[in-house]
C-alpha cells in the first residue's frame, strides 16, 4: 500500500537564476519575447485551472469527454503490465479516468510547479492506495531521466491538454526525440492535441468572457515585479489573442498601452505603445500533420480518437524501434 509520494527533484537549484536569464534575454530581443512555462507560479497554475472551466475553452472538457470513451481501449493497448508517466501532470484529474481503466501499479507525475505537483501527486496516494505514486520536479524543456525506484519495463508516457502545441513544430519534434530516447521500445505515448478550426472558435477560447485567460497572460508580468526586482506594472499592459493562420497558432500577446521604460534587474527596457511581449504560441495540428510530427520522431501512430465536432485529439504513439 502507498503511504506516500516518493518525490524526486530534477529542477535547476538555479531556477530563479534560470527565469531572469531567459527573461531579460526575451526583452532584449526584438520582437520581445516570454517562454510561457513561466507563466506557472503558483497563482498561474490556479488561474490555469479557472480558465478550464470557462464555457469558451473547449479544450480540457472535450479532451475528458475523448478520454472517458477510449480508456479502455487505451488501456487494451497499453497492455496489463504499462505503468503511467503524466508529463506536466498539473492537477492530474484526466489522469484519474487512465489509472481507474488501466490500474498500474506505479505512476510517475512530472511538472515544473513544485507545490502544485506536491499536493496533486499527494491526493492521487490518498485516493488510489494500492498505487505506488512518484512525482519529479523538472522542467520537461530540458533532457529528463526517469528517477531511481521508477523502474518501468513499458511505461505509458500521457502528454495530456496540447500542452505540446505550446512548443514551435521544432521544438515539439526535439522533445518526442527526447522522450523516444527516454522511453523503453515498446512504450506507449498518449498525446493530447488541439485541432485546427474556426477562428472565431480558437480566439473565443483564448479571450474568455470572464477576463481569466487575460488574468493568466498579466500574472507574468506579476511574477516579474515581485521575483526579479522589476517596476513593471501589469495595469499598463493589455492582454491579446488571436490566430495566425499562416502559422496554424494561437498567439497571445501583452501590449504596452502607453511608451514606456521598465527596469528588470536593475536593466531598462524600452516599450513603444502598441508594442508587444509575445508570450505564447498555441500551435493547432490536423490529425495527418500530427501523426507525420510523431513519425518524424521515431513513433508509430496506433490509433487516434476525436469527439463528433473534431475540435480536440487524443494520439496513441508507439515507440516499435
Ligand atoms: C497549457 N496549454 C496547452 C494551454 C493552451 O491552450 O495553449 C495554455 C493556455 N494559454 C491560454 N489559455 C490556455
Amino acid at each position: 500500500m502507498a503511504l506516500a509520494v516518493r518525490f524526486h527533484d530534477q529542477l535547476s537549484h538555479n531556477s530563479t537564476a534560470s527565469l531572469g536569464d531567459e527573461i531579460l534575454a526575451g526583452f532584449a530581443a526584438r520582437p520581445k519575447w516570454a517562454s510561457p512555462k513561466f507563466f506557472y507560479d503558483r497563482r498561474g497554475s490556479e488561474l490555469f485551472e479557472k480558465i478550464t472551466e470557462q464555457p469558451e475553452y473547449y479544450p480540457t472538457r472535450t479532451e475528458e469527454l475523448i478520454l472517458s470513451l477510449a480508456a479502455h481501449d487505451i488501456a487494451e493497448i497499453a497492455g496489463p503490465e504499462a505503468d503511467l508517466i503524466e508529463l506536466g501532470s498539473g492537477a492530474s484529474r484526466k489522469v484519474r479516468l487512465l489509472l481507474e481503466a488501466m490500474r498500474p501499479s506505479s505512476y510517475l507525475g512530472i511538472d515544473i510547479s513544485e507545490d502544485f505537483l506536491r499536493s496533486s501527486t499527494l491526493q492521487l496516494a490518498a485516493d488510489y492506495p494500492w498505487l505506488d505514486v512518484h512525482a519529479l520536479c523538472a522542467d520537461f524543456c530540458d533532457e529528463l531521466h526517469l528517477p531511481e525506484g521508477f523502474d518501468s519495463v513499458c511505461p505509458l508516457a500521457f502528454f495530456p491538454g496540447s500542452s505540446i502545441g505550446n512548443f514551435t513544430p521544432t521544438q515539439a519534434q526535439q522533445f518526442l526525440t527526447r522522450l523516444h530516447c527516454l522511453l523503453p521500445v515498446g512504450s506507449g505515448l498518449l498525446v493530447g492535441v488541439d485541432l485546427i478550426k474556426s477562428k472565431t472558435v480558437l480566439e473565443a477560447a483564448y479571450n474568455d468572457a470572464a477576463g481569466v485567460t487575460e488574468a493568466f497572460n498579466l500574472n507574468l508580468l506579476e511574477r516579474i515585479r515581485c521575483e526579479l526586482d522589476s517596476d513593471i506594472d501589469p495595469r499598463r499592459f493589455m492582454h491579446k489573442a488571436i490566430f495566425n493562420e499562416g502559422q496554424s497558432r494561437i498567439e497571445m500577446h501583452l501590449v504596452s498601452r502607453e511608451a514606456q521604460d521598465v527596469t528588470i534587474k536593475g536593466r531598462r527596457f524600452h516599450f513603444e505603445a502598441g508594442e508587444s511581449l509575445h508570450t505564447e504560441n498555441s500551435y493547432k495540428y490536423s490529425l495527418a500533420s500530427f501523426a507525420a510530427l510523431g513519425r518524424s520522431a521515431g513513433f508509430e501512430s496506433i490509433a487516434q480518437w476525436t469527439d463528433p465536432q473534431q475540435l480536440f485529439s487524443v494520439h496513441y504513439l508507439q515507440r516499435s524501434v
